[in-house]
């Protein structure tokens, strides 16, 4: 039987565009979602792409019966875990939902895959875990903690899975704290599609430049920045993507656990950011100010050498890169998949 990687939230955003990158790659991958965030239609898209069929199933990570049905048909020998929730704001009025979702659903999965002897897993962390970064750019020893009950969630994963990792040191983890995903896969048929108003900048300024949307609300002018707008690390989720196959690669090779931020290194402000967007689409983007949303912090960017010394990764793609392929994007999609 061919080694499979499974990948939870294969039909996400992140995920969608890591299957295109392992199928490319030559690895069998199987995927499952229960598409609570996420249209089947994306699977068609893969095919297109890669001109290779994903076995799907549509299954949850809670559900530890068909998990374990899944892992005796097949031969598994790596996860990626991508599913999970992701609204920062909804995490804070559902918690309960979040902890149910993220970290039971995480815990039902190492349950069945301890079970049936899987060793390897690839998880998707957060810049999230660091908070309100004292230094950037930040490095993976930075003091970490928890802001909002999803930062709160993806804090206690990587503690459970430390703890894993000691109480059996079979098990070889790769925690990838990923700064801000942006862009769309280069051919304009994978992209982001957020369900409902978008809270992340760059789905909301492509919304806003294909007409469904009229006018970008930009979250506080007064940061200590070089222009007052929020600073960010913008990493193209293609570039995410080729950072888990380097870990999964790293896995299969290595016997070691690691932690690595996934970001360019480059802090971009707000109106950087839209400027880069207005270039791309050829359109202006209006644009209103208003006061800081709560919770967030005026800058934050990765240090990625951690990345380039232990996966020899790094970020290959620009912000122009991003802005133009999550145009084309949402060109061809005005209205998601
Ligand atoms: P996404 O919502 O597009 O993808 C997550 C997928 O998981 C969705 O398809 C959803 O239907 C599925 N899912 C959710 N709960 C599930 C469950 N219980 N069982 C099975 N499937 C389930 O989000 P994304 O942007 O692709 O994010 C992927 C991962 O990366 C998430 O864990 C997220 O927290 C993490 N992450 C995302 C960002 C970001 O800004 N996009 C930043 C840092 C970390
Ligand atoms: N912003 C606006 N207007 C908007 C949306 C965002 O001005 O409509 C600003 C924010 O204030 C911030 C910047 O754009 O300065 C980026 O905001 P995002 O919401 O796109 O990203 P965040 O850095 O706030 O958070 C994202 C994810 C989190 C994740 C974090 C680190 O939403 O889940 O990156 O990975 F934890």
């Amino acid at each position: 039987m061919t080694r499979s990687i499974l990948v939870t939230g294969a039909t996400g955003y992140i995920g969608s565009h890591t299957c295109v990158c392992l199928l490319e790659a030559g690895w069998r991958v199987i995927g499952i979602d229960n598409l609570c965030n996420s249209s089947p239609r994306v699977l068609s898209h893969i095919a297109r792409i890669t001109d290779r069929e994903l076995p799907f199933q549509v299954l949850d990570v809670r559900d530890h019966v068909n998990l374990c049905r899944l892992l005796q048909r097949e031969e598994v020998s790596a996860v990626i875990h991508f599913a999970g929730l992701k609204a920062v704001g909804t995490s804070v009025s559902q918690p309960l939902n979040y902890f149910d979702n993220n970290i039971a659903g995480t815990l039902t999965l190492l349950r069945a895959l301890h079970q049936h002897g899987v060793r390897k897993l690839v998880f998707s962390s957060s810049a999230t875990v660091y908070g309100e970064p004292k230094h950037v750019p930040i490095t993976e020893d930075a003091p970490l903690s928890a802001t909002n009950p999803y930062g709160r969630t993806k804090l206690i994963i990587e503690q459970c899975l430390a703890d894993l990792r000691q109480s059996d040191p079979e098990w070889r983890i790769a925690t990838l704290r990923y700064f801000n995903p942006a862009g769309a896969h280069e051919t304009g048929l994978l992209g982001e599609d957020p369900r409902d108003t978008p809270n992340n900048l760059m789905p909301y300024i492509a919304q806003v430049a294909v007409g469904r949307r009229k006018c970008l609300t930009i979250f506080g002018n007064d940061y200590p920045t070089p222009d007052g707008t929020g600073v960010r690390d913008y990493i193209h989720v293609m570039d995410l993507a080729r950072g888990h196959l380097a870990s999964l690669e790293r896995l299969f090779n290595k016997p070691d656990s690691f932690t690595v931020n996934l970001g360019t290194g480059q802090g971009v402000s707000v109106l950087e950011a839209v400027a880069a967007f207005e270039a791309a689409c050829e359109k202006k983007i209006p644009v209103r100010f208003s006061g800081r949303r709560p919770g967030d912090v005026a800058s934050c960017y990765a240090s990625p050498e951690s990345a380039r010394e232990l996966l020899g990764w790094r970020a290959e793609k620009q912000l122009a890169d991003m802005c133009a392929d999550h145009w084309r994007w949402q060109r061809n999609h005005p209205n998601g998949y």
